[in-house]
């Protein structure tokens, strides 16, 4: 396998920020997606006025601070429902002040407006991707998304350096701090939901993603406005490699599409101060595919840029994950084999998304 442990990119960076900003009025070549693959050859538009195709919002409040009962188990039995049928799903009342919300995604705006000098201060290579970065994958030659990003540690401890956040805008560390630890106090909630929805002991999720050890990375997507929308896509379809995220969407612009089927697309319709939870292949590998990591991309338009912060909650890289032996037995025999996240995650690092090619090469050999 190819190592992303290199320094360099393979072809000269060049932000689509900057490409945007310029004014010109097609997009170079290495933004034109396949036809197959552009948002038109599915349903982009199909359906998006019909409330029924969303994925599922819930309601946290009655769980996380409520005394009553069925309401709980109501709740959990929608999160469960949630995770089998769609691997995607929105909460609300879920603790984190949205204030805080708010203000994180102004920093983040804020950071992307700075001239793009700025910004390269922070400019990242493949080797960590920490910082501020404008591909995914080393591939020579590969068709490229449509957008920056900036990409940051958080957890396990040894791997955080504030030095290496944005010190513009002046409130943004704090602010990135702040936010970080509530959503990873949220995570660690759901783990417990999730753990206990799929039949295992409450703190089994965690354990399995190493305990204190586990990992949290953000990564803030910038999706400049495009000229022509209908060739690209400002992140390709994939699933996510790691355990959990939650992502934080701009409410205003549509831009998220889920994989409902072979040919179909739902875009999202953000709810005020929710977040969009879904399930990584992690997950997926450790219930032994009772929840699925779902494919998704990033449409982007020509009127709006859009913003959002993805915040991974990942096992630690070096622990061995494969299905719980709770969830295997002799009908349904583990599908996945062992394999660390470190391993696992070099693939998408080495190669880009592509859609869920990879949680699908490691099913056990029959
Ligand atoms: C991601 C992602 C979706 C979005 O960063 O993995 O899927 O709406 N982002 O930006
Ligand atoms: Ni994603």
């Amino acid at each position: 396998m190819n190592c992303p442990q290199q320094d360099c990119w393979p072809e000269p960076i060049t932000r689509v920020q900057s490409l945007s900003e310029s004014g010109l009025p097609c997009i170079p070549e290495r933004y034109v997606k396949p036809p197959s693959e552009r948002p038109s050859s599915s349903n982009k538009m199909d359906g998006c006025d019909d409330p029924e195709d969303n994925i599922p919002l819930i309601d946290l409040g009655g769980l996380l601070g409520g005394k009553d009962e069925e309401l709980k188990r109501q709740t959990m039995d929608q999160i469960s429902v949630a995770c089998r049928e769609w691997g995607f799903f929105q909460v609300v009342n879920h603790g984190v002040r949205p204030e805080l919300m708010t203000q994180a995604l102004e920093d983040w705006r804020q950071f992307f407006k700075l001239p793009v000098e700025e910004k390269q201060v922070y400019a990242n290579s493949p080797r960590t991707y920490e910082g501020y970065g404008s591909r995914l994958g080393i591939e020579k030659g590969a068709i490229l998304d449509w957008n920056d990003y900036f990409y940051l540690h958080y957890l396990p401890r040894s791997l955080k350096d504030p030095n290496k956040w944005p010190a513009l805008p002046l409130s943004g560390r704090e602010v990135i701090e702040e936010y970080s630890f509530e959503v990873v106090k949220l995570c660690g909630k759901l783990m417990k939901i999730l753990s206990v929805n799929l039949g295992l002991e409450e703190g089994y999720l965690q354990r399995a993603f190493g305990g204190e050890e586990t990992g949290a990375c953000m990564r803030v997507n910038f999706y400049p406005k495009c000229p022509q929308p209908d060739l690209t896509l400002g992140l390709s379809s994939h699933s996510d490699p790691g355990g959990m995220t939650l992502l934080l969407p701009d409410a205003s612009v549509p831009g998220l599409q889920v994989r409902r089927d072979e040919r179909h697309w739902v875009t999202i319709k953000p709810s005020p101060h929710a977040f969009i939870v879904n399930i990584g292949d992690q997950i997926q590998v450790l219930s032994n595919a009772e929840y699925k990591s779902v494919e998704h991309r990033v449409i982007v338009n020509s009127g709006t840029e859009r913003i959002s912060i993805a915040f991974f909650y990942n096992p630690r890289g070096d622990l061995v994950l494969e299905p719980a032996k709770e969830l295997v037995s002799e009908d349904r025999p583990a599908l996945y084999q062992p394999m660390t996240f470190n391993e696992y995650r070099t693939y998408i690092r080495t190669s880009g998304p592509r859609g869920k090619s990879q949680v699908e090469s490691l099913k056990s050999p029959r």
